[in-house]
């Protein structure tokens, strides 16, 4: 599906938030039978973040939504929802959003979260221009937050070596001018749920000493499986927003693709012919964040400067579902 609207949403401000603690990979060498060569090479990754034993999800949400708050020159009461994208929530239920509007002592906002895998921020966006446009909501708090290192299994050098935490938020309302969303495209198959998948606690594999023996507890992914479908679908959705929004790939002036692999990121850039400074990434510092490297990626480029009025941005996420959408942006 794509949409394409004469109308669109804004963003007003961003903020992000990373733990404190940071994980290298020579730290890494220490825990599993792997090396900083293999991991640099394979995946683009130095080190990650990582939260407090104590920290979780939505406070990770709450600082990064203060901060969007703050970024857009609001208080929390000017805030109409607090949306949450996440696939590690605090708590099965109630949803993580609920968890940051009471952090956020938004009493007066709706909450729910959005579970769509690392494209859950890109979905997030979508949804929001529907709410926003027809005039349900008038401003929303999405936050796109992601806890992994507490669903990883740190044994597996497979999977533990990749993944890294951390949030960040933007608050949406309708454009008043020509800058904006100018077009989406999302797409699922959930055919292939099961090559990234976090497969207990939930009720087909209710929480058990078997499941727990059995390390269901822990996110599993068939990594070069998931790699082809990115590479894929990735390219894909970018082109196709594109085409909606009117724009030529040689009109592009970032993208910003969702953070799992460097080799995925390049790809992608290569698929729409773009020259690597274009490309934005900073998997080297984070990892992938899941739903959460989008968004911190956005925050970073505008902190940066490098965001110029009438700059336009693809965002082009793929993940867990499997789910995959691209946004075209007018900054
Ligand atoms: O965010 C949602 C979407 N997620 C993704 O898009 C992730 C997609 N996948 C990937 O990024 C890559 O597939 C990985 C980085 C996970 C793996 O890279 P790869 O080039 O696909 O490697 P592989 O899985 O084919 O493994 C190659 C070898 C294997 O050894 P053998 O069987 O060839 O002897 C692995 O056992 O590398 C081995 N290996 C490691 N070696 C050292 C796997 N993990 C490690 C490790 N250190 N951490």
């Amino acid at each position: 599906m794509e949409t394409k609207r004469a109308e669109r949403i804004k963003i007003m401000g961003t903020g992000m938030y990373v733990p404190e603690k940071i994980l290298t990979n020579k730290d890494l060498e220490k825990m599993v039978d792997t090396s900083d060569e293999w991991i640099t090479t394979r995946s683009g990754i130095k080190e990650r973040h990582i939260t407090a034993p104590d920290e979780t999800t939505a406070d990770m949400a709450i600082m990064a939504g203060q901060r969007a708050i703050k970024d857009a020159g609001l208080a929390v009461k000017d805030v109409d929802m607090v949306l949450v994208a996440t696939s590690t929530p605090d708590t099965i239920f109630p949803s993580t959003a609920t968890w940051v509007q009471k952090g956020l002592k938004a009493d007066h906002a709706p909450a729910f979260d959005l579970s769509a895998g690392c494209t859950g921020f890109l979905y997030g966006m979508i949804v929001a221009e529907g709410l926003i446009l027809t005039g349900t909501v008038r401003r929303i708090l999405l936050i796109g937050t992601e806890c992994l290192s507490k669903v990883t299994n740190w044994k597996d050098r497979n999977t533990c070596v990749l993944f890294g935490d951390g949030a960040a938020a933007a608050v949406l309302e309708k454009s008043e001018d020509e800058s904006g969303m100018l077009s989406s495209y999302w797409k699922a198959d959930g055919n292939l749920g099961e090559l990234l998948i976090l497969p207990g606690g939930g009720v087909r594999h209710p929480a058990s000493h078997q499941t727990v023996d059995e390390g269901l507890h822990y996110l599993q992914m068939k990594g070069n499986e998931v790699f082809k479908h990115a590479v894929k679908r990735m390219g894909e959705a970018a082109l196709m927003a594109l085409k909606k929004a009117g724009i030529k790939k040689e009109g592009i002036d970032y993208l910003i693709p969702h953070q799992a692999n460097i080799r995925i990121i390049q790809a992608t850039g290569r698929r729409l012919k773009l020259p690597e400074e274009k490309v934005f990434s900073n998997i080297h510092k984070y990892g992938n964040m899941s739903v959460a490297t989008i968004p911190i990626g956005l925050h970073e480029l505008k902190e940066e400067g490098k965001l110029k009025k009438g700059s336009d941005i693809v965002m082009v996420a793929f993940g867990a579902g499997f789910t995959w959408a691209a946004i075209v942006y007018k900054w």
